[in-house]
């Protein structure tokens, strides 16, 4: 962390995780806006109950700051705190309170179920049992292994600005493309000046796929596939919730911060398992019609007609009703166990040379590297 001071005399210190140190970094760059700070009690509850801010902003997921019983026992609520980053002072925050919660309740009102097979839920619920708010500032920020790959929002605007884009289409994605991330990004470029696709490289389950692999393979499809000049690819760094329409909602407001005017939402959109229902995100993406300050362009699951030979939709194809045998839907699961076989997904799945370029790479993530 080139620049960084160390420790310093600070008796109040929280030394952040890794997830938590990303948290705060996202918080101080602008891309969780208009937060300045982790969430107090009033905007917790506000945000859990309502999804919005107790202004009526529309903010529907906690971003907090987690401490165990014994790591609060030792600060001092209303005091400046210190933050430590791998014992490298990275900046401050004025604890303006300290709160606990009905962990299971705010699961269910987040993610739909308390069921700890739910990746979300299991973080959340492991997660300590005191959460303290009040506002941070950013004296330095870490590099990590990934930090090359990541602009800020003022750096993305200034990249939209100088390449000439009026509007921007954000692209939100954990794995490597497949065909129907690739037409849904078509689709929307043909609409907009420019795209911006925004991996999220944050904590995942494991099996999701490893940031390298999804870098990797968008680095091959921008250039070799989809025009240079029209797409720029950039990281977010933050956790995944699987919290399905609630995270389509948070997605669209950090895209929006990172200068987007346009964002994709398909199908089960920040979703796992079967916990949430194919559309059910474009449901709660109406519920903030005009509010949100981007466009969110709702799409139908893309699949590969073998009539039609090509990838269509629901809304363009003649067969997926009356003849659903030519079908072949495409999702990222099935892309994921099938590579895990060691099988190449079918050409009109995934292109062949997205599989190639990823040969060699790790491409999973596994419980050791969470
Ligand atoms: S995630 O954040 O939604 O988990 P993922 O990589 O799986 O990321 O999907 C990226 C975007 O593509 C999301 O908006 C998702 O809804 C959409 N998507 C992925 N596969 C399909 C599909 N087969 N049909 C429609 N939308 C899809």
């Amino acid at each position: 962390m080139a620049g960084c001071s160390s420790k310093g005399k600070a008796v109040n210190i929280i030394e952040l995780s890794y997830d938590q140190y990303l948290e705060f970094e996202k918080i101080s760059i602008g891309s969780f806006a208009p937060l300045n700070g982790f969430m107090t009690q009033a905007e917790f509850v506000s945000v859990v109950e309502n999804m919005r801010l107790p202004n009526g902003a529309p903010f529907t997921l906690p971003v907090t700051l987690d401490l165990t019983t014994k790591q609060f026992n030792t600060l001092s609520v209303d005091e400046e705190i210190t933050l430590l980053y791998q014992g490298v002072e990275v900046g401050i925050m004025r604890v303006q309170e300290s709160f606990e919660c009905d962990k299971m309740n705010v699961a269910e009102a987040i993610f739909g179920t308390t069921d700890i097979k739910h990746p979300g839920v299991a973080n959340f619920v492991g997660s300590g049992e005191v959460f303290v708010g009040g506002p941070v500032k950013m004296k330095c920020k870490a590099q990590t292994k990934l930090s090359r790959y990541e602009m800020t929002p003022y750096e993305t605007k200034s990249e939209f600005k100088n390449r000439g884009w009026q509007t921007v289409i954000g692209f939100q994605t954990r794995n490597v493309p497949h065909r129907a991330h690739e037409y849904l990004i078509r689709v929307g470029l043909e609409m907009v000046d420019g795209l911006f696709v925004q991996p999220l490289v944050g904590r995942k389950k494991a099996g999701d796929f490893t940031p390298e692999a999804i870098l990797t393979a968008y680095q091959h499809l921008i250039g070799n596939f989809i025009r240079s000049d029209r797409a720029c690819l950039g990281i977010l760094s933050t956790s995944m919730r699987y919290a399905g329409p609630r995270e389509a909602v948070f997605h669209a407001i950090i895209r929006r911060n990172y200068g987007c005017t346009h964002f994709i939402v398909g199908r089960d959109h920040a979703g796992v398992g079967s916990f949430y229902g194919k559309y059910d995100a474009h449901d709660l993406i109406d519920d903030f019609k005009g509010e949100l300050g981007i466009e969110v362009l709702r799409f139908h699951g893309p699949f590969f007609c073998d009539k039609c030979d090509s990838i269509v939709t629901e809304h363009t194809c003649a067969h997926w009703q009356a003849n659903p045998g030519s079908i072949r839907e495409i999702n990222g699961t099935d892309m994921r166990s099938i590579l895990l076989d060691g099988v190449k997904p079918a050409k009109e799945l995934m292109r062949p040379e997205i599989i190639e370029c990823i040969q060699g790479i790790p491409l999973f993530i596994t419980e050791s590297d969470r």
